[in-house]
């Protein structure tokens, strides 16, 4: 039997390159990945009244604390390299998982030597996690540390430079 192939039309896609090729050495690119653990919290500060405390955190200051299902998004930039990356991904998880994911999973914040000074609010959590990053993972330079405490809210951070 023979088989008959059409051809079929293809609109014609756009040259490229147009006229050169992009510099993409000379271009940050930005690499965005989620990573998820849980934690509890309470909110209070030894350094203040029971009172204070309440007025301040209000319901998360409750004795038993509470916890949250964290989304982690760390954001590094970088030139991208010869084999088009802006860093190893398997290296960036490794490190987050180590650094970040194994310390803090099911881990009650208030226990731990990070937060012995500072009270473990989401907002001192992401700076936590940013100079721990910071830190460990030269790979790439890091841009931002964002976490998701519920569906409704969210707190970012990163240094000014
Ligand atoms: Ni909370």
């Amino acid at each position: 039997m023979r088989r008959v192939f059409v051809k079929k039309t293809k609109k014609p896609v756009s040259n490229y390159p147009i006229t050169k090729l992009p510099n993409y050495q000379m271009a940050k690119a930005h690499l965005n990945r989620r990573y998820r653990f849980s934690a509890s919290h309470r909110l209070h500060s030894d350094q203040m009244s029971d009172e204070e405390n309440s007025a301040i955190y209000g319901k998360c200051n409750n004795p038993h604390g509470h916890g949250h299902n964290y989304v982690l998004e760390v954001t590094v930039s970088g030139q991208v390299d010869k084999n088009g990356m802006v860093c190893d991904l398997v290296e960036l998880d490794e490190c987050v998982q180590r650094e970040v994911v194994t310390r803090f999973d099911l881990e009650n914040l208030n226990m731990r030597p990070e937060f012995r000074d500072s009270v473990p609010t989401t907002e001192n959590l992401c700076t936590v996690v940013y100079d721990i990053l910071k830190r460990e993972f030269p790979q790439a330079h890091l841009e931002r540390v964002r976490l998701e405490e519920t569906m409704m809210n969210a707190f970012e951070y990163n240094e000014i430079e």
